[in-house]
């Protein structure tokens, strides 16, 4: 049998990058190929020329063992490939089945569309794959674990039999990502060939058939998941070993920097999205919450930046009440925030990495001189931000849409961090870094809670939660359920916490 991909040679480049440099990829049919890598070393450009979306300026392309030469993502679906892509391109207002239908809505007499017809074919597809999902929910009511799988059924509804799924757990706790790999199982056992970009090591030793690592731009190895470690990939990826994390002691004090008192907040339902909740967060401390998305995390984050209307109880900071003060006093009084969502509310995309690096921070130095955008310190504060939060780009004058992702990520992370702030609230600050920026995004967190920054850490990474956090509580339906100490919890403890299942015993019992 033909391979399913074949590319060979792909070079494409960019103005001051080689984003693929002489790249060759083999993927045999019906196999899950992972693709491993730095952030930046290319991955993403190279699915994106396979799927039609970006042209090579070198190679050859072979899908099913015939050249190919796709000039837009139409010809690439028409050839069986489909791409989920790293950020998600769904319409919020929309439903489901009109997410899925659009741009390839079956027609019937008089011009309109067959819905019946196209409720059938979901349902057809659903059944084929194990997929199921509610054809009329409305998308932005969903949670990411199914916005996802609304991705990956609207390309199979199309007919892909290659599927190119970039980064799928990025965004998944962890029973979403058991449940996505059991599709993709599913999909493979039904003859789908699937290409997957991953940071998670295990990840990729758990449901990989092959692996191929990139670095800066080239192939540097194909192997399989039986003949390396975790270890051993992560050195083919950035070409030295990973150094050790430091854990040293606590640096927990006794100076609260961040009250929070009986915190409630509504959803749009008017059901209470943060109940009651009450915490603190000392000087020099880590708090991390855990949860499974859509526990209330986004809203309680969202309430302490100023951006949700808080309906009940106080925040304060450093003996400050500022439950009722702008956003922008927030910000001026020492908190910094890493948002959930790096594209929507991290970054203007189309603006350079140097007005992205002020955003936030702009009525502050190095970034205003009396009531003036300082240009000047703008651009110098963004090159030690690129210098020493390694963010891969050849110009600070580049937009921010023109870095790759997990580089997107690590420019906010380095912005909020740079800025020294008083209270860090980072929701999933290493969401789509590498292994080894990871670990020295990590690093810098230990370094400023060692000179007193107060972190309110929220992720769905639980290794990361557990280590780094002094302290780790769980959210559960808006309220904190469990308080637990990361040096005796494990993965598995925080997960029954996480989903109740712990509650419903202690109930029991
Ligand atoms: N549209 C663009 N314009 C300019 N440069 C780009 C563009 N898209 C990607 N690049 C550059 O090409 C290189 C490879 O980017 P790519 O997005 O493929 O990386 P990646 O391996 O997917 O990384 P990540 O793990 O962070 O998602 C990076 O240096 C990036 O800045
Ligand atoms: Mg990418």
């Amino acid at each position: 049998m033909p391979l399913a991909i074949e590319l060979s040679g792909i070079t494409k480049r960019f103005p001051g990058v080689v984003a693929n440099d002489n790249v060759n990829l083999a993927v045999e049919a019906g196999e899950i190929h992972a693709i491993c890598g730095e952030n930046g070393a290319g991955k993403s450009t190279l699915m994106k020329i396979l799927y039609g979306m970006q042209a090579a300026d070198e190679g050859v392309m072979k899908v099913n063992g015939e050249v190919v030469d796709f000039a837009s993502p139409g010809e690439a679906i028409a050839a069986g490939i489909g791409m989920v892509h790293q950020h998600f391109m769904l319409a919020s207002q929309l439903t489901v089945l009109e997410n899925v239908i659009l741009g390839a809505e079956p027609m019937k007499r008089g011009n309109r569309i067959d819905i019946a017809e196209a409720k059938e074919h979901l349902s057809e597809v659903g059944d084929a794959y194990g997929l199921t999902i509610d054809p009329d929910d409305l998308v932005e009511t969903l949670e990411v674990g199914e916005k996802q799988r609304v991705e990956i059924i609207k390309v199979l509804y199309r007919g892909a039999r290659i599927l190119i799924l970039d980064e799928p757990t990025a965004v998944l706790v962890p029973d979403e990502v058991d449940e996505l790999f059991r599709n993709m199982r599913e999909l493979k056992a039904a003859g789908t060939t699937i290409i997957f970009i991953d940071h998670k090591l295990e990840e990729v030793l758990a449901i990989a058939d092959s692996i191929t690592v990139l670095r800066q731009g080239r192939t540097v190895a194909s192997v399989k998941p039986a003949d390396v470690t975790t270890g051993d990939l992560a050195e083919l990826m950035v070409g030295s070993e990973l150094p050790t994390p430091d854990t040293t002691g606590s640096t927990v004090t006794d100076e609260i920097a961040l009250t929070i008192n009986g915190l409630t907040v509504l959803d749009e339902d008017k059901r209470a999205a943060v109940d009651d909740v009450s915490l603190q967060v000392h000087r020099g401390e880590i708090v991390g919450v855990a949860g499974v998305e859509g526990n209330g995390q986004s809203e309680l984050v969202a309430a302490i930046m100023g951006i949700e209307e808080v309906v009940g109880g106080t925040i304060s900071l450093l003996g400050n009440d500022i439950t009722n003060v702008s956003v922008r006093t927030r910000r001026e009084s020492g908190i910094g925030y890493v948002p959930q969502d790096r594209q929507s509310e991290g970054l203007l995309l189309e603006a350079p990495l140097w007005e992205n690096a002020a955003l936030g921070h702009q009525t502050k130095e190095p970034f205003s001189s009396g009531p003036w955008f300082n240009r000047a310190g703008a651009r110098q504060r963004t090159e030690e931000i690129r210098d020493q939060f390694d963010v891969r780009t050849p110009d600070i004058d580049a937009s921010a849409h023109a870095l790759s992702g997990g580089n997107q990520q690590k420019l906010i992370v380095g912005r909020e961090m740079s800025a020294s702030p008083e209270v860090l609230i980072a929701a999933h600050p290493t969401r789509g870094i590498d292994v080894g920026a990871q670990a020295a995004v990590w690093e810098e967190i230990r370094t400023a809670r060692g000179t007193g920054m107060a972190t309110l850490l929220v992720s769905a990474d639980l290794d990361e939660l557990i280590g780094l956090s002094d302290t780790i509580v769980v959210m559960y339906k808006g309220r904190l359920v469990a308080e637990l100490d990361p040096a005796t919890t494990t993965p598995r403890e925080l997960g029954s916490y996480m989903t109740g299942a712990a509650l419903d015993e202690e109930v029991g019992s």
